[in-house]
């Protein structure tokens, strides 16, 4: 199920509405403030990992904050310590193939609709951000990210997988080719200081509701901007990247359903999966 909370005029609450959705309850909540920003939680415990039916719930969601002209959206996570820990690894151990090609055309959908989104986009990044989790805080146009120990970036190469052209493309329009080369050859984590320095984000947050506000406060320059004139800059400075997936769209798929029928990298995973487990116990 999907749940879309409103709050119009002098903090007026709407009546929630609530649509049937594929999911068995809600994984993602979208909440529309007083000043039409609207406010996108992701909630899948433990670590928001992304399978198909949290994938999906985000795609109706983006489709709901077009569709309700939000003036804009902030990306953020209800798990006190993890923002995403980026694909569900368990959609790529052994999966069912159809499956498993729903799961990767969801992703792109997901990507499409956040990266070239018309309304602008900002990510208040409360936890870790591996793999999946930066590719959606990097899609959004401003990152305030919680100080402390976590750790953000693109670490599918430690997996034994090779992130697809849009991870890296994305990456590249987030910090320089040097740098993202760099990170995602050596499968870099960013402690939260270096990701500032390299501008992976933009600011550094007290805690949830700072990097929320410091997300507002990007959100407000957007006041004095007309609408149209931003949502074309950004749609061309983005062109490229989405062009390219489009016209590649069909080989993607099947380069991600290749790499699952690949031993080796079900081995990797089976390998990552038992490391990810010890770690837990311990
Ligand atoms: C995100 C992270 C830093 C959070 O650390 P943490 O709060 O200590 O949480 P844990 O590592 O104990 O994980 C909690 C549970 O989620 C599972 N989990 C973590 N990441 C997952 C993922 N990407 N997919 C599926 N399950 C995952 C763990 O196996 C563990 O399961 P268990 O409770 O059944 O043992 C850590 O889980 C992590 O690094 N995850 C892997 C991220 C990653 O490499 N993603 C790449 C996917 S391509």
């Amino acid at each position: 199920m999907f749940l879309l909370r409103r709050t119009v005029g002098h903090g007026r609450q709407l009546a929630p509405t609530v649509r049937a959705m594929s999911s068995k309850g809600p994984l993602v909540d979208l909440t529309v403030d007083n000043d039409g920003v609207a406010i996108m939680t992701l909630q899948r415990p433990p670590v928001n990992s992304l399978n198909l039916e949290l994938l999906k719930e985000i795609s109706s969601s983006l489709d709901e904050v077009a569709k309700n002209k939000s003036k804009g959206m902030i990306l953020t996570s209800s798990s006190p310590t993890v923002f995403s820990a980026g694909l569900d690894i368990m959609e790529m151990y052994k999966p069912d193939m159809k499956r498993a090609e729903e799961f990767w055309t969801t992703l792109q959908d997901v990507w499409f609709k956040l990266f070239g989104s018309n309304f602008a986009t900002a990510a208040a990044i409360n936890g870790h951000a591996p793999a999946g989790g930066c590719l959606l805080s990097m899609s959004c146009e401003y990152r305030a990210m919680v100080g402390g120990k976590f750790t953000i970036g693109l670490n599918e190469t430690a997996l034994g997988i090779v992130a697809p052209k849009w991870f890296m493309d994305t990456m590249c329009q987030t910090i320089s080719v040097r740098e993202a080369e760099y990170a995602l050859t050596t499968a870099r984590m960013f402690t939260v200081d270096e990701a500032l320095k390299v501008g992976l984000i933009d600011e550094i947050a007290s805690d949830k509701s700072d990097a929320i506000n410091k997300c507002k406060g990007f959100l407000k320059k957007f006041d004095r901007i007309p609408p149209l004139a931003r949502s074309l800059t950004k749609q061309k400075i983005r062109d490229a990247p989405i062009k390219n997936l489009q016209k590649n769209r069909q080989a993607d798929v099947q380069e991600f359903l290749g790499f699952l029928k690949n031993p080796k990298v079900q081995q990797s995973l089976e390998m990552y999966i038992q490391a990810l487990k010890q770690k837990a116990a311990k």
